[in-house]
């Protein structure tokens, strides 16, 4: 098998055909109690009201559901919140739920 074989399959693999959303069946208000601890009050500070413009706002940097997943890993890593990837899931599950709304 080539190698883009090999990443195909893998795709496949942690996404199961069926699963729609690359969180899986995280919980969404599971996501909330996290975020809302240790991610709000920053982005409270940057942009005011309930720090939610940062997710709404023009030229926002997210466009998918992966990016998501991606961008809570990497705020995850620098705040030191030191989540286990289910509550990344959860958190980046409550954030398209509640803010970015995305179909993929
Ligand atoms: C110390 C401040 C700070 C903390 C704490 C923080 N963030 Fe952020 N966050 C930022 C800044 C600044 C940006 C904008 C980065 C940019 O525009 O390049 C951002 C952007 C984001 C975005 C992308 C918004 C967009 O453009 O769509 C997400 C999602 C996000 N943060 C999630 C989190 C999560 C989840 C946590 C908690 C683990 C967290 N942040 C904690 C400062 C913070």
């Amino acid at each position: 098998m080539n190698k883009l074989a090999t990443l195909f399959v893998a795709a496949l693999l942690a996404f199961p055909v069926g699963a729609a959303e690359p969180w899986g069946n995280a919980d969404p208000k599971a996501g909330k109690v996290l975020h809302d601890k240790q991610c709000v009050a920053c982005h409270v500070h940057l942009y005011g009201g309930d720090g939610s413009t940062m997710y709404t706002r023009d030229g926002r940097l997210l466009s998918t559901k992966l990016d998501i997943l991606q961008r809570v890993a990497t705020c995850n890593s620098q705040t030191k919140a030191a989540w286990f990837p289910e509550e990344e899931a959860e958190v980046a599950a409550y954030l398209n739920q509640q803010f970015y709304h995305f179909k993929e």
